[in-house]
Formats: structure tokens, C-alpha cells, sequence
């Protein structure tokens, strides 16, 4: 494994599937009430220049729950807001701490984080991507699906962070990823053709979410004004009307899909009351395998 985990990309099948079977393995120690503490000693710096619920606790929790420690750090409390260099943040931190984890706006702060640092970096969100998040979902669907392979996974919404990663998946993992997103709103141009070349069981992106989801195993979707598109919320509310997950449109896919978000949600706009919290729903069940993956995750780069 890489000693980063900056982007889907840094990942090859066997590292995802390492990482899928330690998650499975620490999940179980889990609900056994196994204490497993590897990470004993070890303290992880969180960097969160946004806000975050799951992100953040799964984190916390988790490393604590390895045996380790965590610092939180929002920009206010570091000299990284004052000025000083991400190379200095970088180098100073490495001798203090044994992982980060950053939530932040510019990849390229994460990317430049990781280049000085010599501990792993972690993305923990950042307005081009969201790795540790579709972990955690591709872990869910091997437990309610019974595997990743050959599913057919729709993404209906915004190209945004989580929609990137998807296609970054794609490319090492052989499902098939559809994709419905509004013209001008498609995944970040460079991704989506590297996906389009290189996905290893398909990828097809449209402009119709009823073709998009037609017999999906998964239909999956996220708000459409993410964190820092606060102004625009109005806008997009009017683009993006036709892309709600609802009863109508899930009734094109298969009898047993499961409808998934990474959460928050906003009820009304890209997904219904109705579906969120009906039968074919796995949110929370998704939301909570935040918590083992990203154990299993540290357990690997920092262990
Ligand atoms: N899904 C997710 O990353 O949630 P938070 O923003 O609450 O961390
Ligand atoms: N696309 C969302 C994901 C939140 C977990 C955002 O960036 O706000």
C-alpha cells in the first residue's frame, strides 16, 4: 500500500480487498466486544477546515478504540492559518504524530501535505474527492450484496467529490458505474475520461437518471450544493429538480436495490423523506461502516 491515501487512485485491488477484509475482521472484534488495540502509542492529527459529523467520529472513535490518541485541529488553532508553509506544518507534524487525517477545499493542499510529510496522509474530503467515504460504501454493498463484482451502481446528481471517487473505483474494480448528472454538472473532466478509458467493468454516464438507474443493484446520490456551494443552493435546486431519488425513479431498478447516501442529507431536494427512510434504504448501516473501514484504515498505514 501506498503511504498515503490521497485519492482512490493510490489503490490496487488487492490493497481495496485488504482493506474490505480487515474492515469485515475489526467490525466483527467490534460487536464481540474484542478489544484490539494495534495502534497503541500512536496519535493521529485531524486537519477540518470544514464541518463534518461521520468523518470526524468515526475517526475519533476509531482511534481510540485502536489504542491511539486524536488531536483535533481546525485551521483557527494552527499556524497553518496564520501563514506558515504546508511544508513546515508538514515536516513539523511528522515528528510529533504518527498519521493525518485533513478535511479541506483544495486537493492540492492534501497532495502538498503528503509530499512533505513523511507519516500517512488521509483524505478526509476535499472538494474534488471523498476516498475514505466510498470505501465505506463499497464495504456496505459486499454486505448486503454479497460482492462488488459485476453489481450495477448508479450515481444520480451532482459530479461532485463523492460522484469523482466513484469513477476513481471504477477504475481498479469491475462494476459497472453508471452516471446521471444535469450538462455542466458531469464528474471533474479528467477523472471521468480516465474512467471512461480504463474502468474495468464500465462506466456510462447520462443525462437521464430513469436510463441511468434502469435495473441498478445500487442507486446512489448526494446533496446537490456541497459544502462551500452554499450560494448557490438556489440555483442548483432549480438544475437539479428532475435528479430526485424517489419512489417513481427507483421503481426503474431492480426489486432489490438499495438506495444509499453518504449523508447529511437534505429530504425534499435529492432524495425523498419517503425513500431515506423506506425499505431499500442502507444509510445508516452505511454511515456506521464509516467507523470500521476507516479502523481498518489506519490500522494498515499507521500500524
Ligand atoms: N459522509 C460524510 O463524510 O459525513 P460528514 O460530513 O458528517 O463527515
Ligand atoms: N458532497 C458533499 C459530501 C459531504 C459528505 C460535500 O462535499 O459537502
Amino acid at each position: 500500500m501506498n503511504k498515503d491515501l490521497l485519492s482512490l487512485y493510490d489503490l490496487n485491488r488487492d490493497d481495496f480487498d485488504e482493506i474490505f477484509r480487515r474492515s469485515e475482521k475489526l467490525k466483527e472484534m467490534s460487536k464481540g466486544g474484542i478489544s484490539y488495540t494495534p495502534l497503541r502509542g500512536k496519535t493521529l492529527g485531524m486537519i477540518f477546515d470544514k464541518s463534518s459529523t461521520r468523518t470526524r467520529l468515526s475517526f475519533e472513535v476509531g482511534i481510540y478504540q485502536l489504542g491511539g490518541i486524536a488531536t483535533f485541529l481546525t485551521r483557527r488553532d494552527i499556524q497553518l492559518g496564520r501563514g506558515e508553509t504546508v511544508a513546515d506544518t508538514a515536516r513539523v507534524m511528522s515528528r510529533y504524530l504518527d498519521g493525518i487525517i485533513i478535511r479541506t477545499f483544495a486537493q492540492e493542499l492534501v497532495d502538498e501535505l503528503a509530499k512533505w510529510a513523511i507519516i500517512p496522509i488521509i483524505n478526509g474530503l476535499t472538494d474534488l474527492l471523498h476516498p475514505c467515504q466510498i470505501l465505506a460504501d463499497i464495504f456496505t454493498i459486499i454486505e448486503k450484496k454479497g460482492r462488488y463484482e459485476g453489481m450495477k451502481i448508479a450515481y444520480v446528481g451532482d459530479g461532485n467529490n463523492i460522484a469523482n471517487s466513484w469513477v476513481n473505483a471504477a477504475v481498479e474494480l469491475p462494476f459497472y458505474l453508471t452516471l446521471a448528472c444535469p450538462a455542466g454538472y458531469e464528474p471533474d473532466e479528467f477523472i471521468l475520461q480516465r474512467g471512461i478509458k480504463e474502468s474495468e467493468g464500465g462506466l456510462a454516464l447520462f443525462h437521464s437518471p430513469a436510463e441511468a438507474v434502469a435495473d441498478a443493484d445500487v442507486i446512489y446520490t448526494d446533496v446537490w450544493a456541497s459544502m462551500g456551494q452554499e450560494d448557490e443552493q438556489k440555483k442548483r435546486s432549480v438544475v437539479f429538480q428532475d435528479y430526485q431519488v424517489n419512489e417513481k425513479l427507483i421503481s426503474y431498478a431492480k426489486e432489490d436495490v438499495i438506495i444509499m447516501h453518504c449523508l447529511p442529507a437534505h429530504r425534499g431536494e435529492e432524495i425523498t423523506d419517503e425513500v431515506i427512510e423506506g425499505p431499500h434504504s442502507v444509510v445508516l448501516d452505511q454511515a456506521e461502516n464509516r467507523l470500521h473501514v476507516q479502523k481498518a484504515i489506519m490500522e494498515i498505514l499507521m500500524g
